[in-house]
């Protein structure tokens, strides 16, 4: 069964596998990353000091010294992935055990002693806040004996990353870049205010010295990332003025951003989407469900009525905006009427993309807490199958409905079919193929969209 699924954009894509570098000649690092673009933003900065600290990176885990495996917990399915990657690495400990094994991420954070407790392999346990005495636990480990008792090292110290580290590049245009941390909204089911701690925005100087970094290594297309990007706050400017700022560096040629909270959004921001060529007009604004009782007892302070007006806003505000949400089915308690709510609420947004789950109940949530997990699994499974055929059909007729639109294309690379082609995608994040006719990579192509393989634009340069 789809746990989670894609239709027009990889947005969610599995993290991509570290490239291997020949840098310094210190131990080998392999850094594993299950979960959200956070996680992948946050290797990426790791892997960034450890480059600083002398370490080299390889491909796999055998030829590695140190193994780092980045968690994911939101969905018992992500935490079961983690969990399985760790019964991996005992054997390779067992044939090397000089080998170092780190978990970081949220399952580290949430589950810190019983980790170290039933995984006697494992010798550090560290959650996101406590990255920065990575280097520092290492160079430890390295001089201590091998086999002393496992480091736990959590949240004692919250060190904030990202001020004065640069995230290592992997290359390519595209870039993730953290704005804001944590998250206080305390949604019912969610397990990430208790893994990634209380809300805390970056400073706007240090995002956008980091921008600065990226284009000057060809990136022209910034992803600024957060739990709740609308709650932005530093000194006097929110999000909309950060997303301006960003948008306004002469290199970046476009800003999106993910994700937003039907709570926090602001008509500025939206007018600001829709005045700014460079801002992207994409929105992942998740809904949860379409039942106000399910949403209340989600903790969702929104109601459905509301969540429609939004929409109706960003339409008006944003022309051609294209529409990503999250639903979850089965919620505790949800009814079959209440589905049928979700139901027609995505027949009526019509959204471009969704991302649909099944209720997973994690532990110290307030849902898990207080309310039985008691929608059964093929109630759910049927539930899910339902909205995924729904989405599918819509999001074919929403592609279909661009066929000879007029857009723009930044050419990401090659095709990976044809190297004949190029692969991009439009300002609203739909992929793109088209012929190569002397363009380079990053370079922002008027483009003609005339037929479709998939979800795969097919094409043609206009001049
Ligand atoms: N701040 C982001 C959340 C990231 S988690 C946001 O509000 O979108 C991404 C999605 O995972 C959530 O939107 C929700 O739809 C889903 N999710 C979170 N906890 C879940 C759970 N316990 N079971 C199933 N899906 C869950
Ligand atoms: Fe989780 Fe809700 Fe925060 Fe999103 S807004 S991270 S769903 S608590
Ligand atoms: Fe997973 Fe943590 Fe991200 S639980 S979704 S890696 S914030």
């Amino acid at each position: 069964m789809h746990e989670l699924i894609t239709l027009t954009s990889n947005l969610r894509e599995p993290a991509r596998e570290p490239v291997a570098c020949a840098n310094g000649n210190g131990p080998r690092v392999f850094i594993q990353t299950y979960g959200c673009q956070m996680n992948v933003s946050d290797s990426q900065t790791i892997e960034s000091m450890l480059g600083e600290a002398g370490y080299r990176f390889c491909g796999t885990a055998d030829e590695a010294d140190v193994v780092l495996v980045n968690t994911c917990m939101i969905r018992e399915t992500a935490e079961v992935r983690a969990l399985g990657q760790l019964a991996n690495l005992s054997s390779l400990k067992k044939r090397n055990p000089a080998m170092v094994i780190g978990i970081l991420g949220c399952v580290a954070q949430a589950k810190r002693r019983e980790i170290l407790e039933s995984h006697a392999y494992v010798d550090m346990v560290v959650g996101p806040d406590s990255y920065r005495r990575l280097p520092l636990l290492l160079e430890e480990r390295f001089i201590s004996a091998p086999g002393a008792p496992g480091l736990l090292e959590t949240t004692l110290m919250r060190e904030e990353l990202y001020d004065d580290v640069l995230p290592r590049h992997h290359g390519g245009v595209t870039a993730f870049v953290t704005i804001i941390r944590g998250c206080d909204k305390f949604c019912s089911f969610c397990v990430v205010p208790r893994t990634r701690g209380r809300e805390r925005s970056r400073p706007l100087p240090s995002i956008l010295r980091e921008v600065t970094h990226l284009t000057e290594q060809g990136v022209r297309d910034v992803m600024l990332l957060g739990q709740n990007v609308d709650s932005y706050r530093w000194d006097d400017k929110d999000f909309a003025d950060c997303l301006l700022a960003v948008a306004e560096l002469p290199a970046v040629s476009r800003v999106r951003f993910m994700t937003s909270h039907p709570t926090d959004i602001s008509e500025k921001l939206l007018r600001t989407m829709g005045e700014h060529e460079k801002i992207c007009p994409y929105l992942h604004l998740p809904v949860q469900a379409g039942s106000n009782r399910v949403l209340r007892e989600m903790n969702r302070p929104y109601t459905r009525e509301r969540y429609l007006e939004i929409i109706a806003l960003a339409r008006e505000l944003v022309p051609g905006i294209a529409l990503s949400t999250d639903v979850i089915v089965g919620f505790p308690t949800e009814t079959e009427d209440e589905f049928e709510e979700t139901f027609t609420l995505m027949e009526q947004v019509r959204y471009d993309t969704a991302f649909m789950f099944k209720y997973s109940e994690r532990p110290l949530t307030k849902a898990a807490q207080r309310m039985k997990d008691d929608v059964p699994e093929d109630v759910k499974v049927a539930r899910l199958e339902r909205l995924i055929s729904l989405q599918q059909k819509i999001a074919r007729e929403r592609n279909e409905a661009q066929l000879g639109r007029q857009t723009s294309v930044l050419i990401e690379g090659l095709a990976p079919k044809d190297g004949a082609m190029w692969a991009g995608r439009t300002p609203d994040f739909r992929p793109v193929v088209l012929p190569k006719n002397g363009e380079s990579v990053g370079e922002l192509v008027p483009v003609r969209l005339e037929s479709l393989t998939g979800f795969t634009f097919h094409g043609a340069r206009e001049n």
